[in-house]
């Protein structure tokens, strides 16, 4: 059985009051059942979160790293730190980071290799462009993006990979995918990862869906079975509907 995870991504937004007080309002609003809840907030936020998420049994997540484990890199993040800080998770080729910092394919395989090195649980991000939509792409290319991600690691570690499939076209822009074409995504990935590793291994892998996710459209993609959860921006950041997203995640995983 599959344990869905919502995760929220808290992009470059939030100080540590705003945090605190989310997070204290949160944990008294939210009915999460058996889903299990990330926050990924910006690094700066990791101390302050950790111990608030420890409380009220939800996970730590990163939203980017460096790949090597220390040394002379002025400025970055290594996953020994964040592993440091009790992080759980940590965001890997969010499109962000292809878009704005030039991630390579290459890049995004080194990290995610490391992420496992430090023991921890890479959510590798993919997603097709509007044009390469357009041009009925979109199987190529998140297909050809996860193989690069997982490649070189065994089948025990990429059973534990959280793959988040984000059309980029649908992030921010209040456009989410149709619940059909996100489920066909899905079965793409595990098609891929079934040919790349095995069908059991395939079988073990937890697919979010992103892009404009909110608390009235979280039903329709918790109700495919493909479809193991959720990657959130926008609707993350507001106590009130984060809490209404999940608990209806819950509901419907409940039916
Ligand atoms: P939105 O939920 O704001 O569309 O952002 C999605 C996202 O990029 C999560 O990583």
């Amino acid at each position: 059985m599959r344990v869905p995870i919502i995760a929220a991504n808290w992009k470059m937004y939030k100080t540590t009051a705003e945090a605190q007080d989310f997070l204290g309002k949160f944990s008294g609003m939210v009915t999460a059942g058996k889903i299990e809840v990330v926050i990924c907030p910006p690094f700066t936020l990791l101390c302050a979160v950790a111990a608030l998420c420890r409380q009220s049994g939800l996970k730590l997540g990163a939203q980017n790293m460096f790949w090597e484990m220390s040394g002379p890199y002025t400025g970055e993040v290594s996953p020994r730190h964040l592993a440091d800080l009790g992080v759980h998770y940590v965001l890997l080729g969010h499109s962000e980071r292809r878009q704005h910092f030039d991630e390579t394919e290459e890049d995004i395989s080194r990290k995610v290799k490391a992420a496992f090195a430090a023991d921890l649980t890479p959510i590798v991000c993919v997603g097709e462009s509007w044009p390469e939509r357009l041009a009925g792409q979109t199987a190529n290319v998140v297909q050809r993006q996860l193989a690069s991600a997982l490649r070189d690691l065994d089948p025990s570690q990429v059973r534990r990979v959280v793959v988040a499939y984000e059309p980029v076209w649908a992030i921010g822009s209040g456009l989410p995918a149709a619940r059909n074409d996100a489920e066909q995504a899905a079965l793409e990935l595990r098609r891929q990862i079934g040919e790349q590793f095995s069908l059991k291994v395939a079988r073990d892998v937890r697919i979010q869906y992103g892009g404009s996710v909110n608390p009235e459209n979280i039903r329709e993609f918790m109700g495919s079975p493909e479809i193991d959860g959720a990657l959130v921006g926008g609707a993350s950041l507001n106590a009130e509907s984060f809490a209404a997203l999940v608990s209806s995640a819950a509901q419907a995983e409940a039916l």
